[in-house]
C-alpha cells in the first residue's frame, strides 16, 4: 500500500538518492539539503511503498513583496524513475495541499504546468496578483498559486535564497 508521511530523522539520505534519480543529476538533491541545512523546510512529505521511499515533496517558506504572510513554494517533488505515471506525484500533491491547509499555512505558490497542477486547484498567480521576477517562460511553465485563506497578500514573491 502507498503511504503519504511526514519525512522522519534518518530520511534524508534516501530522500537525496531518489531527488537525483528523479532529475537525473545532483543539483535539486543539494537544493533539498541545503533547504534542510539552513532550517527552511516547512514541509517535507515522503511516498513510501512496501518500506521503500519512492517519492518525495518538499514546501519551503516564500516572502510577498519582502514579508513573510504564510506562504509556502512547492519544490521541489521527485517520484522514482520506474514509479512515474502510475499516481505518486498525485497523491503527494493531494496530501500536502490537505496538511497545509490544516496547518493553517495561508498559501501556496509553484512553477510548472498550468494543465497539470490544474488538476489539484491552482490557478495562474498572476490572477491572485502573485508575480516572480522571472519566470521560466520557455519551459511552459508559470508560477501557479492556491490561497487556502482570505485576504489574499499580493505582490512580488521571493523563494527563499537556497533556490539561487
Ligand atoms: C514530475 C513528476 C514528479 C510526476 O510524477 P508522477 O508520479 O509520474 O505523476 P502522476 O503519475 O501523479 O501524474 C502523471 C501525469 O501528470 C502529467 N505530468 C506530470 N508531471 C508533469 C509536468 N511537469 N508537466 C506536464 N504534465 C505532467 C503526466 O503527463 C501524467 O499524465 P498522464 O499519465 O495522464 O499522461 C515525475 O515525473 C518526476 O519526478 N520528474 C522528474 C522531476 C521533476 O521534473 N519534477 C517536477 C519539477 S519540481
Amino acid at each position: 500500500m502507498l503511504i503519504c508521511r511526514t519525512e522522519r530523522p534518518g530520511d534524508g539520505d534516501e530522500i537525496d538518492e531518489l531527488v537525483c534519480a528523479a532529475f537525473g543529476r545532483e543539483q535539486e538533491g543539494d537544493l533539498v539539503w541545503a533547504l534542510r541545512e539552513q532550517g527552511a523546510i516547512s514541509m517535507s512529505q515522503v511516498a513510501e511503498y512496501e518500506d521503500a521511499i519512492i517519492g518525495h515533496l518538499l514546501m519551503s517558506p516564500i516572502l510577498i513583496e519582502g514579508e513573510d504572510t504564510g506562504w509556502l513554494a512547492l519544490a521541489p517533488i521527485s517520484v522514482w524513475p520506474e514509479c512515474q505515471r502510475q499516481g505518486i506525484a498525485s497523491a503527494l500533491i493531494i496530501a500536502a495541499l490537505d496538511c497545509a491547509n490544516e496547518l493553517d499555512w495561508a498559501g501556496v505558490v509553484l512553477l510548472g504546468d498550468p494543465e497539470f497542477y490544474g488538476r489539484f486547484g491552482f490557478k495562474p498567480a498572476q490572477d491572485l496578483g502573485l508575480s516572480l521576477k522571472s519566470e521560466a517562460a520557455s519551459t511552459g511553465e508559470i508560477l501557479l498559486a492556491m490561497a487556502f485563506k482570505p485576504p489574499v497578500a499580493k505582490g512580488r514573491v521571493t523563494y527563499h535564497p537556497a533556490f539561487g
